[in-house]
């Protein structure tokens, strides 16, 4: 029976009754549907609607729906099902009988949706977040290992200062740990129940609203139900927010792949995530990292959809938010593929750490150190900027590096420079120059592992305490 059908005297046209239907994709509720309609029942009993006897009759029903959906799958396939709510309908009554219609007493689907989905996403920022803390965890242990190992860092893509490569490591977690937060966040505003909200106007019964929202986990009942049946802002801010982890994923992707170039020669691509060419016998591809960099821009494509299907939706609910379903759906699966494959090939790709060095001991990265030695003699800040520089030209011409001028020459430049310059000037002494919170020099990296693991246990900690 369709949960409609009353008022209408034809039939609907056969290809729109398939088009509209959404059960294709929204029996990945089930699970949640099953749990709301739970607490439902249970305010209809507390209301007077369901007598006890019906009550356990239909808790039961709902359990054996859930039942036989994980034990087997062929269970899903009903072509007649509308949406999760009309199939849970539809199979209530076939397991209880009319009495399972009782069910939807003073509720609505409107109602009904937007709390399923509260409740994925809820469910989705828990696992994304332990998932989370897990890859930040293996960029911190890479960068511990990686111990005093340096690299060049680059501002414009030109070879800037040296640090290291624990450093480097760290800068990524500091994205994703912001990533994270973004999730705790937009988990503590989508933690408020619509159930109750009716279809636009509030419940026609009076079903407590205080304990179907404790009975799911959620802090509150939502306070407006014009708002709650409407609102997909919890949506929204999600996937915008994968969006934002996503372009993380792609930064650090392509980082890689530039890295593992022949050119730069820092990484060794892992060959259990690479693959081969069907032409070229000596190629070994960076797939993994070029489908991440790839996925980023599906995830920001979901993103725009969201916000492009609410754009102009006059209050209360309308079908267009059928439409937010599947980017809800798409971002979150593709990001809960991504992450424990990006963790995997953290733990084993090879960093080759003595082209690393080699590479950071070129290039005058040590250009800004010899002008702080100046700084440091007295001589203000633009004359050493100057002096340096002119340093570094002489070098260009004769193709050398700042330490292969002679004192003299030095003095040339400018009348401070001494022969105490040389040993600033090593790559281990400009990075140890760096000696500020959140600086390179390795005191300051080991500090920032040590604090960094912190902030990852307690974001394992709350992951854990709400899964
Ligand atoms: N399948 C619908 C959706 O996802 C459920 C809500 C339907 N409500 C309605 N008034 N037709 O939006």
């Amino acid at each position: 029976m369709k949960m409609w059908s009353g008022r209408f005297r034809q039939p609907l046209d056969p290809e729109f009754e398939q088009w509209q239907r959404s059960f294709s994709f929204d029996r990945k509720l089930l699970k949640y549907e099953l749990e709301a309609s739970s607490a439902h029942a249970q305010a209809l009993r507390k209301a007077g609607i369901l007598t006890a006897e019906e009550l356990i009759s239909i808790l039961e029903g709902l359990k054996r729906i859930g039942d036989l959906a994980q034990s087997s799958p062929s269970f899903l396939e009903d072509n007649e099902a509308e949406d999760v709510h009309h199939f849970v309908e539809k199979q209530l009554a076939s397991l209880i009988g009319d009495r399972g219609y009782k069910l939807h007493s003073g509720r609505s689907r409107n109602e009904q949706i937007a709390t399923d989905l509260r409740l994925f996403t809820r469910s989705s920022i828990d696992q994304i977040r332990a998932e989370l803390a897990g890859l930040c965890t293996t960029f911190v242990d890479r960068g511990e290992e990686a111990d005093d190992a340096v690299m060049p860092s680059y501002t414009h893509l030109q070879p800037a200062e040296p640090v290291l490569v624990a450093h480097w490591l760290l800068a990524y977690v500091e994205m994703f740990l912001r990533d994270a937060d973004r999730l705790a966040d937009c988990r503590r505003r989508l933690n408020f129940s619509p159930l109750g909200s009716g279809a636009v106007a509030g419940a026609t019964l009076p079903l407590d609203r205080e304990f179907m929202a404790s009975t799911l986990g959620f802090s509150r009942p939502t306070g407006n139900s014009i708002d709650a049946t409407s609102d997909r802002d919890f949506a929204l801010e999600f996937v915008q927010t994968l969006s934002i982890l996503g372009l993380h994923l792609s930064r650090w992707a392509e980082e890689m792949i530039l890295f593992s170039s022949n050119e730069y020669g820092f990484i060794h691509l892992p060959e259990a995530y690479s693959t081969g060419s069907s032409a070229m016998p000596q190629k070994k591809n960076p797939d993994l990292l070029e489908l991440v960099r790839g996925k980023a821009g599906r995830i920001a494509g979901c993103a725009t959809a969201l916000t492009i299907t609410i754009k102009g939706l006059p209050l209360a609910y309308n079908k267009d938010l059928q439409e937010t379903q599947e980017p809800l759906f798409e971002a979150a699966e593709i990001v809960m593929r991504i992450l424990p494959l990006v963790t995997g090939w953290i733990k084993i790709v090879e960093f080759n750490t003595a082209e690393m060095l080699n590479a950071s001991d070129s290039g005058f990265m040590n250009a800004w150190a010899a002008a702080t030695y100046l700084v440091k003699k007295g001589v203000p800040c633009r004359i050493s900027h100057e002096a340096v520089g002119n340093a570094v030209k002489l070098c260009l011409e004769r193709n050398c590096e700042l330490n292969d001028l002679s004192v003299a020459e030095l003095q040339a430049v400018n009348p401070a420079f001494g022969s105490d310059l040389y040993q600033y000037l090593a790559v281990s002494a400009v990075v140890a120059l760096h000696d500020v919170v959140g600086g390179t020099a390795a005191a300051r990296v080991k500090q920032a592992i040590k604090l960094t693991r912190e902030r990852i246990e307690s974001l394992r900690g709350e992951a854990h305490a709400h899964a």
